[in-house]
């Protein structure tokens, strides 16, 4: 059906046009069965709230060089921690971060828990987070919705509902859409085209691997949603 069409058009596009992220793993790994390190996509989810891929990318490769996984941080003194994160912004993320690296030490032997329940009990580590854990790195059906996910399904399925009266409505699309088959790799792909074609201001309908099934395209909507409850 419909649903299944538009997630393998969206799967081909991003083994193509995947961005090439320090916490992805390379095409060829990937396609080999290779899953990313779960220590990579829970540090890499965490400094990418409130901040962005760009400012990121530097802070990841050397918290990682200097951390390689998640025994070697929760080792790690505060103060030293603290310092690498100077510049990132929202240091409670700092301090949860090196108490959830400990709780996975002491509590899980040092392995990121696969059950979704497991991982939210985890310090800072919130629904966004815990779907993203268990989407990217343990190949789980979640339905990852951040703001780029939200933009996508309001115009693909041409939603007018106003955020954030919209959210369980763009999250059940979202789910509909979401494939049994590579669930990590199509939640990423979706998150890769809200950033890259679906943008907020002047998406590039004319090169998006969903431009013949999207509605909102084909109304004419696409640059005005999603619609925002006015503040
Ligand atoms: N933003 C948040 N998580 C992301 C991810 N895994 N890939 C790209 N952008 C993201």
């Amino acid at each position: 059906d419909d649903t299944t069409i538009i997630g393998a058009d969206l799967l081909e596009w991003y083994d193509v046009h995947a961005r090439d992220l320090p916490w992805r793993i390379s095409p060829a790994a990937r396609a080999a069965g290779v899953r990313p390190d779960p220590y990579r996509v829970w540090l890499s989810e965490i400094m990418l709230q409130q901040t962005t891929v760009a400012a990121v990318k530097d802070y990841f490769a050397r918290f990682t060089a200097r951390w390689p996984d998640v025994a070697a941080l929760a080792a790690a003194p505060d103060a030293e921690v603290m310092g690498e994160w100077a510049g990132l912004g929202y240091y409670a993320r700092a301090r949860n971060l090196l108490k959830c690296a400990r709780a996975v030490v002491a509590e899980h032997g040092g392995h990121f828990p696969e059950d979704h329940d497991a991982l939210l009990c985890l310090p800072g580590v919130g629904p966004y987070t815990a779907a993203a854990i268990s989407a990217i790195a343990f190949d789980q059906p979640e339905v990852v919705m951040d703001g780029n996910v939200e933009r996508v399904m309001s115009r693909l399925f041409d939603i007018h509902t106003p955020l954030p009266a919209a959210k369980p409505e763009l999250k059940a699309r979202a789910g509909e859409l979401t494939p049994t088959q590579r669930p990590g790799d199509h939640a990423q792909a979706v998150m890769d085209l809200g950033a890259t074609i679906c943008t907020p201001k002047s998406p590039a309908c004319g090169i998006c691997p969903l431009r013949d099934p999207c509605a909102a395209r084909r109304a004419g909507t696409a640059p005005e949603l999603p619609k925002k409850t006015p503040k």
